[in-house]
């Protein structure tokens, strides 16, 4: 039997993708600050990382306007954000890769002055992000995070169609599919988990209760998509944005178990050692394997992330435990990744200073190999 590589191709839903080297979806905080679409330099940005066959997922989009924390992130709820969204497809499309949307609702991390009408951030209950964990303001002041205020059961359809209509604009935008944001502490986590989730209605309580709201979102955005073009992430194990279940392994389990049922295109982890590696240096030691554990669980393609290089890439392929590897920071700084991890060419290192916001520095100036030698 021929064991895979990270350059065998990988049949993800009606994809057939080239190589296994994946965008993972990054939040970069460029679009445009009014009316927060997609601009020209997005498409640019993303038509540099693109591939022949290559799957990029791109950066986390709320889906509606409460689900902002952060300024300059772009949505999928407005006609304009839906246009800008199709520059990006096309640039993508015009390299013959392929592009998923990250589908986002951040909850409780927020502020009220990100919010509709100054609202307080909403949440599965009104338990706040640990005081010492900081946030900003739209106006750029750290600040502790506020009490959310708890969805009301009625409210929750609401945000539940919110998803579906940006699984709509997804599909007007011209992508390949749409991933489910279930990671990393937000809202579809704070429901999950149980820290967080203090709920005594339907979407409280069990761990089923508490899984409700994603298998619903998930379930509305598959009659939107078809199973096979919708992928969820998740972090079992993470501890991004004061997360973390206590026992995970009976939550997280029975996630993956009910998901098994709908056919998904992809399951999507974030492997714990680097939980929260959009904020610092993060490479958590002595952590368990998100991929080793919950394999054996998840009856579809696999695709995880958090600290690979192309040396461990390839062993987690070899391995079995995973199907594709999804990277973060190294493909910001290296557009041309999956090339240079074939060829085994040297990296450019990232500058995380300009990881979240700005314009083409640090963003779509990053040097493909040799080109610096070429100038
Ligand atoms: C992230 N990450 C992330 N994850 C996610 O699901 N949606 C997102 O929008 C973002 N945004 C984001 C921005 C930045 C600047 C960083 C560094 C990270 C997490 C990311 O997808 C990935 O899982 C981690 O970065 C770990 O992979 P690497 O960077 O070790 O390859």
């Amino acid at each position: 039997m021929n064991c895979p590589s990270l350059f065998s191709p990988l049949q993800i839903g009606p994809y057939r993708l080239e190589h296994r080297v994946v965008m993972a979806p990054l939040t970069r905080m460029r679009a445009d600050r009014a009316s927060l679409a997609p601009r020209p330099l997005n498409a640019e940005y993303y038509g540099q990382r693109a591939t022949s066959g290559g799957l990029i997922i791109a950066e986390a989009s709320p889906v509606m306007a409460s689900g902002y924390g952060n300024p300059g992130v772009p949505g999928i709820y407005s006609d304009a954000q839906i246009r800008g969204w199709q520059e990006v497809v096309e640039a993508v499309h015009a390299k013959g890769g392929f592009i998923f949307l990250q589908l986002w609702h951040v909850g409780r991390v927020s502020h009220s002055s990100f919010q509709p009408g100054g609202a307080l951030p909403i949440s599965a209950s009104a338990v706040a992000i640990s005081p010492e964990l900081k946030t900003m303001t739209a106006d750029r002041k750290v600040t502790p995070y506020e009490t959310p205020r708890a969805l009301a059961t009625s409210e929750i359809a609401d945000v539940i169609e919110s998803f579906r209509q940006a699984a709509i604009n997804a599909l007007k935008a011209g992508f390949d599919g749409v991933e489910i944001h279930g990671a990393n502490g937000y809202l579809i986590e704070q429901f999950l988990q149980s820290r967080t989730n203090l709920r005594t209605d339907q979407y409280g309580g069990s761990i089923e209760n508490r899984a409700r709201f994603l298998m619903e979102i998930t379930q509305a955005v598959v009659g939107v998509w078809g199973a096979n073009r919708v992928g969820v992430r998740l972090s079992p194990y993470g501890i991004a944005n004061d997360s973390g279940e206590a026992d995970p392994m009976p939550l997280y389990s029975h996630v993956i178990r009910s998901l098994n049922l709908l056919g998904l295109a992809y399951l999507h982890f974030i492997e714990p050692r680097s939980s929260g590696a959009g904020r610092a240096e993060v490479n958590h030691q002595n952590v368990p394997s998100a991929m080793v554990l919950f394999r054996p669980i998840w009856r579809g393609v696999l695709i995880t992330a958090g600290g690979f290089t192309g040396e461990s890439a390839e062993a987690a392929i070899a391995a079995g435990h995973a199907d594709a590897i999804a990277f973060g920071r190294i493909f910001i700084s290296n557009p041309d990744l999956p090339r240079r991890l074939r060829e085994g060419w040297p990296l450019t290192p990232y500058n995380r200073s300009t990881f979240y916001g700005g314009e083409e520095s640090g963003y779509t100036d990053y040097p493909v190999y040799g080109e610096l030698e070429r100038a």
